[in-house]
């Protein structure tokens, strides 16, 4: 392990008002979202809309790193162009989703633990002579008025813990993503007790572990009400749960915290980052970015639907959402921003998205 280079790429997957693109999506969870808007599911269909998303004009301007999926990583541009390669070649650090999936805990009905251990450290070296220079493991935690157990904590703490110390010993930085869902009535309060009870068990066992904090991302949900709860906090609520409740938690020698959207709409995630910004981004120790999949990539989906006259509009509106979220972290983003799309990337755009 090159100590030196590892804290290097993960203060570069944090650097300046940038973030990460999660375009890390399964197959079968790419197709769930094809199937939304009746695109084939086809792998040639994953790799065209993988390929809209890279290759959206001035994408490096608000975004370090972006997370492959194996698929893509072995997929090509259409000009021949390996997909890490064509990110590296952009400014953007390519990197790869390396867990298997959550699947059912024995013992712990509802609950889950992710796996992909097994074979992991001859993987990780595939990845890495493909290009990527970090990798991403999600952890998913149900909660309600019981949960989460002990038993799910602490296996999912253990997992995430093995598959980053496997991580830093081939020279790939490890994002560390503990996910605490948002689905369910919970108040707010619960989800801050969970989300720090969780944070706590992974440290400490990437302590145990001897994984270094410094070469590390850590992408925590923020604390938020469950989805059906009847009180939404406010953005600056949202702010003060989250930001506290990571200062309990997470060492300050952590490289960065890049949040998960995890279901929010587009437009709350960046007033929610915006408002930690705002409040905290002078006095936490690490900078507070984003790595979210849906809040960046939703509303581009929507408008492509799969058809090939409709990329432009699509990669405007990608390209609209990591500007907004870049501002969020400058603590510039405001609500106004969202009435206009950023002509000048692209030009005019007709009706049917070509430029003109
Ligand atoms: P969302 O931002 O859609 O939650 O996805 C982030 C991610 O990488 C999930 O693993």
């Amino acid at each position: 392990m090159n100590i030196e280079q590892l804290v290097h790429i993960a203060k570069d997957l944090v650097a300046g008002d940038k973030g990460l693109l999660a375009m890390d999506e399964s197959n079968p969870t790419c197709n769930n979202r094809f199937a939304e808007y009746g695109i084939p599911q086809t792998e040639e269909k994953r790799r065209t809309y993988r390929e809209l998303l890279v290759t959206t004009p001035h994408l490096a301007e608000s975004i370090n790193g972006a997370i492959l999926f194996d698929e893509t990583i072995r997929q090509r541009l259409r000009d021949g162009t390996p997909f890490a390669k064509a990110l590296t070649a952009r400014g953007i650090i390519p990197g790869i989703k390396v867990d298997t999936g959550a699947k059912d805990l024995a013992g712990h009905p509802r609950e889950s633990v992710t796996e992909g251990l097994d074979g992991l450290r001859d993987r990780l070296k595939e990845y890495f002579h493909m290009g990527a220079r970090f990798a991403k493991w999600r952890a998913v935690i149900r909660v309600n008025e019981v949960l989460p157990s002990r038993g799910c904590m602490e296996a999912n703490a253990h997992a995430l813990s093995r598959y980053a110390a496997l991580c830093q010993e081939v020279g790939l930085v490890p994002i560390v993503e503990p996910e605490v869902l948002m689905e369910g009535d919970h108040a707010m309060d619960r989800s801050a007790v969970v989300t720090e009870e969780v944070l706590r068990a992974v440290f400490s066992q990437l302590y145990t572990q001897r994984v270094m904090l410094e070469g590390l991302i850590l992408k925590p949900n923020m604390v938020l009400p469950g989805l059906e709860c009847t009180r939404q906090e406010s953005p600056d609520e949202v702010a003060d749960g989250t930001v506290n409740c990571l200062l309990r938690a997470v060492p300050a020698a952590v490289s960065g915290i890049a949040f998960l959207s995890g279901g929010q709409s587009s437009q709350m995630a960046s007033a929610r980052l915006n408002a930690m910004n705002i409040r905290f981004r002078s006095c936490v120790p690490w900078p507070l970015a984003f790595s979210f999949a849906r809040a960046i990539q939703q509303p581009a989906l929507q408008i492509w639907q799969g058809k090939n006259s409709l990329e432009l509009e699509a990669q405007q509106a990608l390209s609209h959402r990591v500007r907004c979220n870049a501002a969020a972290r400058r603590g510039e983003y405001t609500p106004d921003m969202e009435g206009t799309r950023d002509q000048g990337t692209f030009g005019e755009l007709s009706a049917t998205g070509k430029a003109i």
